[in-house]
């Protein structure tokens, strides 16, 4: 059997969450960033992960692509989990290949959107799935071209992200990401680079992301966002999660004083 089997066995193809964590550690040198962070989201599930500055925001998202490796903890996406081994000094990924395997289904998009500058943008959306997953050249065209659509830039396909608008190459990014197919897209501070004038756009699309089921996980100052589109909110506080619950309840009546003190900061 394939190392793809464990993904899809009938046992876990329904149960599993989206996306766990567990017991997430990291530190850098002295500095303990994450205290045992644990959070998962159910397939469809879009999470608003909320969080003042150097709380460990980006460091979880990191951690559950590997961009980080965790120190300890376990990291599962679609009920496989990462495998990890200690090495002299630091914890690193026993299997670079189940690495890449298991990314090729979580989307990523960041504050500064990191598309290719020497690539158009449609050249960007199908770099992955061409070179990456080795997929049918003129069927990732046609399905990028459908995606840049879909986030309302089709007409930009064969433009360079520097003649973009900060808007469009979020935008952009997000497309990309989507063309992956991943199971999970992860999102830190999305919006937070743009003028405010284009925050509107990217939210659109996100929103839209959120309503047709996709499972998000969203690193955001939006607060209005956190509470009209996510089904869960995660407040994390020096690196433990501190609150969490349905937006709801939370921003209505959050239980830790710390997050109270947080939203009225934000508002
Ligand atoms: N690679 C690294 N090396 C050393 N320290 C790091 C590294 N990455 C993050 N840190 C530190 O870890 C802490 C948490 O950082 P992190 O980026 O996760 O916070 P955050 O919640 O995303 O903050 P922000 O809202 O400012 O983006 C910070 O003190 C940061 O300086
Ligand atoms: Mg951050």
């Amino acid at each position: 059997m394939s190392d793809r089997g464990t993904f899809l066995t009938a046992d876990n193809k329904n149960s599993a969450a989206a996306v766990s964590v567990k017991d997430l550690r990291k530190r850098f040198g002295p500095l303990e960033v994450l205290k045992g962070v644990s959070l998962e989201a159910q397939e469809g599930e879009v999470i608003s992960i909320l969080g003042s500055s150097g709380s460990g925001k980006s460091t979880m998202l990191r951690c559950i692509n590997m961009l980080e490796v965790p120190d300890s903890g376990e990291v599962r996406i679609g009920g496989e989990m990462f495998r990890l081994k200690k090495g002299r000094y630091k914890t690193e990924p026993a299997d670079r290949r189940q690495v890449d395997r298991l990314r090729e289904h979580i989307g990523m998009v960041f504050q500064s959107f990191n598309l290719w500058s020497h690539m158009t943008i449609l050249e960007n959306v199908i770099e992955a799935p061409v070179h990456v997953q080795k997929r049918n050249r003129a069927e990732c065209i046609e399905e990028a071209e459908a995606l840049l659509e879909r986030v309302g830039i089709g007409d930009k396909r064969n433009f360079y992200p520097g003649h973009l608008s900060g808007g469009q190459q979020q935008r952009a990014a997000i497309a990309r990401a989507l063309a992956q197919r991943p199971k999970v897209m992860l999102f830190d501070e999305p919006t937070s680079a743009l003028d405010p004038e284009l925050v509107g756009e990217v939210l659109k699309v996100m929103r839209s992301l959120a309503e047709e089921g996709r499972t998000m996980l969203v690193v955001t100052h939006e607060m209005a966002f956190a509470r009209d589109v996510s089904s869960r909110v995660v407040f994390l506080h020096k690196g433990v999660v501190e609150e969490e619950g349905h937006p709801a309840e939370v921003f209505r009546k959050p239980r830790s004083e710390r997050f109270r003190q947080f939203l009225s900061n934000e508002r």
